[in-house]
């Protein structure tokens, strides 16, 4: 094996769920997929397409009745004017990441990364020979990166973050986020913003797109949280305009095109008033499992947005992986242990997802509860 991929690290949570596969009656904490359908209006969509056989490529951008879609998208949630031009259908936000790294990046040059954050962020890096440089955050800044940690750094040629964040839930403040993009803007710095969780919002606030405050930075986004269809892989990428055709060469060669059936499906998804009812469905269970880890744990921000809390463990642990397998092999709930997200204090944390309804995570808490008073 090449040197370059002995630092990809297993991305852990998807080894937890393959061990979940072999065990009964589990409790999951750990996925992050909502288990909520999509719009039925995507299902008459996919009869029609699966009648038609007809399963070509498309135009390496995307479909242009989804571009237009999605430029929609920005009107309705930003009142953002995005030509479609600047719009790329990628599969999966994944394959949007690879390009977006892949084009502001070369071997060798850093990327600015949150630490905790999601965890393919530094190993699309790694593979790429990029280097990643990651800046602790914590509840002292509410999870963002502030242009205090990056102003001293030398030769930070991107910098990205999520918000709102997988794994805290945490959502940018509309001034902190403004100050980060026009920093980046002014030092030439690269910005990507990883805005997958865009609409699962619950502070009822209206959250600003990095695209408002610079048309330089590459937004990122997709259908796999928001509009609850993971599997399909589709995602798409805001670019600016002197990158679109660079993304486009990209796309040609990595990947030829996006699934032409899950584009056409794509754009059955923008159906308003089910993903408010979905949202809505999150946000009560959010507000249920906050509650009850607030009185067994400690939570230290407050989770605005995405469907995770980010739970201290440490008045029961100095290890939380090995917390997270005692809970998994002992109760059969399944956490997923900070580790996966970074180095910086994630050995006290575990990430709970609230993607499994009331009942079933009522289930978990009385499990652990029982579990904790058991050790005592
Ligand atoms: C912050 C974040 N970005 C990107 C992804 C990947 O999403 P996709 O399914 O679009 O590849 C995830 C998946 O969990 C995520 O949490």
């Amino acid at each position: 094996m090449n040197d370059r991929l002995s630092n990809v690290s297993p991305f852990i949570v998807m080894d937890i769920i393959k061990r979940t596969t072999e065990l009964e009656n589990v409790i999951h904490f750990e996925v992050g997929q909502p288990d909520l359908p999509p719009t039925e209006k995507v299902k008459s969509a996919l009869m029609e397409i699966s009648n038609s056989l007809s399963f070509p490529y498309t135009e390496s951008l995307g479909i242009a009745p989804l571009r237009e879609k999605i430029a929609e998208f920005y009107k309705k949630y930003y009142n953002l004017d995005i030509p479609i031009n600047r719009i790329l259908v990628t599969p999966g936000t994944s394959g949007a990441f690879l390009i977006a790294y892949a084009i502001t990046l070369n071997s060798g040059e850093k990327i600015a990364l949150s630490d905790p954050s999601y965890p393919c962020y530094k190993n699309f890096s790694y593979m790429l020979d990029i280097v990643p440089e990651f800046i602790p955050v914590d509840s002292s800044t509410n999870y963002e990166m502030r242009v205090e940690h990056i102003k001293e750094l030398k030769d930070i040629k991107t910098v990205q973050i999520s918000s709102p964040s997988n794994p805290i839930g945490n959502i940018y403040g509309n001034q902190a986020l403004k100050e980060l993009v026009e920093y980046c803007d002014n030092k030439g710095i690269n910005f990507i913003s990883d805005e997958i969780y865009h609409g699962l919002t619950y502070t009822g606030e209206r959250v600003s797109s990095a695209l408002e405050f610079s048309d330089n930075v590459i937004v990122i986004n997709g259908f796999s949280k928001y509009f609850c269809m993971p599997g399909i892989r589709l995602g798409w990428m805001i670019m600016p305009d002197n990158l679109v055709r660079k993304a486009e060469i990209l796309m040609q060669n990595l990947f030829i095109s996006a699934s032409s059936v899950s584009q056409q499906i794509g754009l059955y998804a923008f159906d308003y008033e089910h993903l408010e009812r979905c949202r809505d469905m999150f946000k009560e269970r959010r507000d249920f499992l906050y509650k009850e880890l607030s009185e067994i744990f400690k939570v230290d921000v407050v989770p605005e947005g995405a469907f995770y809390i980010w739970v201290d463990v440490s008045k029961y642990t100095d290890n939380s992986f090995e917390f997270a397998k005692e809970l998994l092999e002992n109760i059969q709930v399944a956490v997923t242990p900070g580790v996966d997200f970074g180095k910086y204090n994630t050995h006290k944390y575990l990430r709970f997802a609230y993607t499994r309804n009331i009942d079933h995570m009522k289930e978990g808490i009385e499990r652990i509860k029982s579990y904790l008073k058991s050790k005592k």
